[in-house]
């Protein structure tokens, strides 16, 4: 499986950690960038990557100071449920229930052995379909 990642210069270090952990798992990584600590704006770079995520079927990892301006941003793109999480419960319940395909962090909010574990967590968890299926349709409805 390939994951795209991507984020802005306040989740450079944690974006970095994400591509080397999901490297070292195995995953191959597509890195959107940034790749230096000047000054990008968020919605460039979520943009990148929720495109790519949306034409390629692949899931996404963006990170951010907060992960919720990148997620904002990443919503704005059809075919893209990316979602900001803190804790391992949301993670799981993101893919299970939401099928999220791009998670979203923030450098800022949480350290990185929890961001990690939070990747492992979302990876690792499936959509549930059923009756999920029918409320995620209904997000996608909303698109127009
Ligand atoms: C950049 O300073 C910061 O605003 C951005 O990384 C993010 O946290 C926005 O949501």
């Amino acid at each position: 499986m390939r994951i795209v990642v991507g984020s802005d210069h306040a989740g450079l270090d944690l974006k970095d950690a994400v591509a080397e952990h999901l490297r070292a798992s195995g995953y191959e990584v597509l890195d959107l960038g940034t790749h230096d600590r000047a000054s990008t704006d968020y919605p460039d770079r979520a943009a990148a990557v929720a495109r790519e995520v949306a034409a390629s079927g692949d899931l996404g990892v963006i990170c951010c100071g907060t992960g919720q301006g990148v997620a904002m941003a990443a919503n704005k793109i059809a075919g893209v449920r990316a979602a900001v999480v803190s804790d391992c419960f949301s993670a799981a319940a993101a893919r299970r229930h939401n099928d999220a395909n791009v998670l979203c962090m923030g450098q800022r909010v949480i350290g990185q052995g929890l961001a990690l574990h939070l990747v492992d967590t979302f990876l690792s968890a499936s959509f549930e379909g059923g009756r999920h299926r029918r409320r995620v349709n209904k997000i996608t409805a909303l698109e127009g």
